[in-house]
């Protein structure tokens, strides 16, 4: 654990500003890893990884010498510390993001024969919560500069039968949430923000999680923080925070815990519930994560400064759009090819970065393109073209708080590398 911490002290430091010369010489076919060239580091940088210290560490220990493994005085003390970082009145633990976003389609009252819009770049599980619910997910298409569902096309979307809106915050970039918000009130829809990407994230200078009528955090391990799997729902409802509480604990209105301190056995299922409970084991490593939170993004911001400036000259690629009323978290840092100026296919790029030692990804393929939703579910191509367009440009370079300066040069290099090989 020692090196890691040294490490993330110097990622710290920041990076030097400075001028990139623009990349116009041609690269040889054969200086490509891909083709036998010398790759641009020698060991594979992920796209996205955790980092875990010895405070996070000693925080479990204490936890499985403690009488409570799950269910204990951890949820609670993790729960007010999210809530009050997001600025939220309930902060809901659950198992995973999808849980969380189970248990808040619940709580809207989604049930067969709703529907509820949400965007097709994204995730499978923000769709898929809507089907647990026997609701049928209806996709709307996002904007071209943020990749964001956007407001227009979610209005044309609204039919007598739509219950709610699931917005993503997509890479850590908030959804438009005030129209968003204005549709949801005219007719009357509840909006679950799924921010899977975006703790920390800001809206118009107000922190996301507050602003929806719940919204779905995720503590994967690419995540801002991280419990290994786990997720939270915020909300400013009492009545949501509630049904949310129940759902994720089979139903039964009361906890173990609760029941032994007051000396009683009864208990009650109210209603159909799932056993979605954050152990106290990893609500402990979410404490002490969350106290690194600030620096984490600070530190993500850093990074997307510079990758932002060191391609901003480059032609054959574009980052996402920064509108002037958010600042993302940057849990991702997607870029697209400009197909139109190189002479090959996403698949060929993504291939030579790769050999090149650089661990790039692709968020997402659109969530109605999959088998089950074209099968099952009667969709096809054709449904969402801008954000179709997007997932076949679309490549995500790595992007984690525990990246040293040198692992985000390597990644610039490459970049320049593999697209200056096949700029046309
Ligand atoms: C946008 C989005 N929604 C939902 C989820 C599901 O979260 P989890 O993996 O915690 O279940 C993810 C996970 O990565 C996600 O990226």
């Amino acid at each position: 654990m020692r090196p890691r911490m040294a490490r993330s002290c110097e990622c710290l430091l920041g990076f030097p500003r400075r001028k990139e010369p623009m990349t116009t010489t041609p690269v040889s076919p054969q200086a490509l890893a891909v083709n036998g060239g010398s790759p641009v580091r020698a060991t594979l940088l992920p796209y996205g990884r955790q980092s875990v210290d010895e405070d996070d560490i000693q925080a479990v220990v204490s936890v499985l010498r403690s009488d409570w493994l799950t269910t204990g005085p951890k949820i609670a003390e993790f729960e007010e510390a999210f809530a009050a970082l997001v600025g939220a009145s309930n902060a809901v633990s659950f198992s995973s993001g999808t849980a969380a976003l189970h248990a808040a389609a619940f709580a809207a009252g989604l049930q067969p024969g709703d529907e509820a819009i949400t965007t097709p770049l994204t995730f499978a599980a923000t769709a898929n919560c809507v089907l647990y619910q026997g609701a049928t997910p209806v996709f709307a298409d996002v904007t071209a500069d943020t990749l964001n569902i956007d407001p227009e096309q979610m209005a044309k979307k609204v039919s007598a039968k739509t219950r709610a809106i699931l917005p993503v915050d997509y890479a850590g970039h908030p959804a438009q949430l005030t129209p968003i918000l204005e549709i949801a009130g005219k007719h009357g829809l509840v909006v679950i923000e799924d921010a899977c990407h975006a703790l920390g994230a800001e809206y118009r200078g107000r922190r996301i999680g507050n602003i929806a009528d719940m919204t779905v955090f995720s503590f994967h391990p690419v995540k801002h923080v991280t419990t290994g799997e786990g997720g939270m729902v915020t909300t400013s409802s009492q009545r949501f925070a509630e049904i949310m509480r129940k759902f994720r604990n089979h139903g039964i209105s009361s906890e173990a815990r609760q029941r032994q301190s007051a000396g009683q056995w009864h208990y009650e299922m109210v209603q159909l519930g799932f056993n979605y409970r954050l152990p106290d084991i990893l609500c402990a490593l979410g404490i002490q994560q969350l106290k690194k939170l600030d620096a984490n993004l600070a530190r993500r911001r850093q990074i997307a400064l510079r990758y932002t400036e060191a391609f901003r000259e480059v032609s054959g690629l574009i980052p996402l759009a920064v509108r002037a009323d958010e600042n993302p978290a940057w849990h991702l840092y997607p870029v697209r090819l400009e197909l139109e100026k190189l002479t090959t296919c996403r698949a060929q790029i993504f291939r030579a970065l790769r050999a090149e030692n650089i661990g790039v990804n692709v968020h997402y393929i659109p969530v109605h393109w999959h088998p089950y939703y074209r099968d099952q579910l009667g969709h096809k191509e054709g449904e969402c073209p801008v954000a179709e367009d997007a997932y076949e440009r679309l490549i995500s370079l790595p992007m984690f708080h525990g990246m040293s300066n040198q692992d985000v040069e390597d990644v610039i290099e490459a970049v320049n590398k593999v697209i200056g090989c096949f700029r046309k």
